[in-house]
């Protein structure tokens, strides 16, 4: 018998299964063989939360958690986010191989020429109250854009979906800079073709009456830095979102905005808001060892701490952490980050957090520099949603190619009542809505 093989006895019925184990994995559906009787249903797995099950095989990111390795195609974050720009790493993520000079050249051409958002976009945007968090706006206007173009239904045409791409790169962070703009009541602020992609978002964020806007280029390479980091993380929440709703051929804008709205929760890229928060609430260096106090007897959580997959330090983290240095030089040093370091030295060293292997996360400090540049901590997940649409539409495309890939629908243990006798509305007891 192959050693790559699992066998399983079902003590039930004292049958004996052998079972193929490919890349450490058995497949669920091998299990559906294991029947007490042949009206059996068959065995499943239940894995709420997928806890310990791959939904796919992936080309795309690999991340070593126990070590805190973080590749895109093979690549360490830390030189990618060391040579790169933005677009050279999204070009990479989506084709599977770093451009060469010419290829670069074309697709910063063509992401640059889809910045422009159609008119109606902006009245959309007019259209929010003057108070709407960002990042709400920027979910509902990407589903709007597929109502600009009805073609991006047409998922199975590769030259289509390359397309709906280099739209919805292009065109992320015009959004993102029109929903700032909304929240501050200016005037929205066009794409500049002469800018990088950095450079042409800090010039919709924040020109004024200048002629033409020139940005800082310490900070552009830091939010281009910082843009490559958050490019993609492989099965996310979100990235699953993107993966599951774009399972049913829904069109790529529908399920950008559907990643989009499961990356904005505090537990995943909302995060980074949160621990601004978080600090602006310990107010100083010296309420932090009440404030993990607080924490460890379960009062709330230490934002930006942890991760499903990182048992070790978040490399993104680390990165994060030396590009606030070069920022700091630019902007002055953000009080906040002596409380963090702080928070991190101290729940470092603390048994509750080291039997847990909570690290931070790339959440913790990202929002300092962010701070630092200006943002008001409601933007800090729009600028997390930006780059991370490359990863997205990587992982959808992948999904799409793939042969083994159908509709995503889980299966689930039904633990409710089976079929009951109906009662008539005046023999009803009282209601049990309040129960919920
Ligand atoms: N502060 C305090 N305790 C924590 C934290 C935290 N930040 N994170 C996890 N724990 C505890 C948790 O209570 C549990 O303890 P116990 O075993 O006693 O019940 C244990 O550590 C394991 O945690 P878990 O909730 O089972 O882990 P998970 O893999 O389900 O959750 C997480 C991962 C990221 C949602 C969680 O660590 C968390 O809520 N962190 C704070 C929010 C955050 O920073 N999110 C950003 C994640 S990274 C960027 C991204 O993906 O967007």
């Amino acid at each position: 018998m192959s050693k790559d093989t699992l066998t399983i006895t079902d003590n039930r019925t004292s049958q004996t299964y052998t079972l193929p184990i490919e890349n450490g994995t058995v497949r669920a559906m091998d299990l559906r063989q294991i029947k007490t009787d042949p009206d059996d249903f068959g065995l499943m797995t239940y894995d709420p939360a997928f806890m310990n099950t791959a939904s796919c095989q992936s080309q795309i990111t690999f991340i070593d958690g126990e070590h805190g390795i973080l590749e895109y195609r093979g690549y360490p974050i830390e030189v990618l986010a060391e040579h790169c720009s933005f677009l050279e790493v999204a070009y990479l993520l989506l084709f599977g191989d770093l451009p060469n000079e010419s290829d670069l050249r074309n697709w910063v051409y063509e992401i640059t020429h889809h910045t422009m958002l159609h008119e109606t976009t902006k009245k959309f945007m007019e259209g929010f109250r003057h108070d709407a968090h960002p990042m709400a706006m920027l979910v509902s206007s990407v589903a709007a854009l597929s109502t600009v173009y009805p073609e991006a239904k047409n998922v199975h045409d590769a030259d289509n979906r390359l397309l709906q791409i280099k739209r919805l790169i292009g065109k992320m962070p015009s959004i993102a800079a029109m929903s700032y703009r909304h929240s501050l009541g200016f005037p929205y602020v066009y794409p500049d073709n002469d800018l990088t992609y950095a450079e042409n978002f800090m010039n919709m964020l924040w020109k004024m009456v200048e002629p033409k806007y020139v940005a800082n280029p310490v900070l552009a390479r830091a939010l281009d830095i910082l843009f490559i980091l958050h490019a993609d993380h492989e099965q996310n929440c979100s990235a699953n979102a993107m993966r599951s709703v774009g399972s049913s051929y829904a069109d790529p804008y529908l399920a950008t905005a559907a990643a989009a709205a499961a990356l904005s929760g505090p537990l995943h890229g909302g995060a980074n808001e949160e621990v601004l928060k978080m600090l602006d609430e310990i107010g100083s260096k010296d309420n932090v060892p009440a404030y993990v106090k607080k924490v460890k007897e379960g009062h709330g959580k230490l934002m930006g701490f942890g991760h499903r997959i990182y048992k070790n330090y978040d490399p993104r983290a680390k990165i994060i952490k030396w590009t606030a240095e070069q920022v700091f030089e630019v902007t002055g040093r953000n009080p906040k980050l002596d409380i963090a370091i702080e928070l991190e030295r101290i729940a470092l060293e603390d048994d509750y957090f080291v039997r847990r292997k909570l690290y931070p996360n790339v959440d913790f400090y990202s929002g300092i520099i962010y701070q630092a540049m200006g943002f008001k901590p409601e933007m800090f997940t729009v600028l997390f949603a930006i780059p991370r649409t490359a990863g997205w539409l990587a992982q959808w495309q992948e999904m799409l190619v793939d042969s083994e890939q159908k509709i995503a629908r889980p299966r689930q243990i039904y633990t409710g009542h089976r079929t009951r006798q109906f009662v008539r509305m005046e023999k009803r007891a009282a209601t049990t809505a309040e129960k919920h």
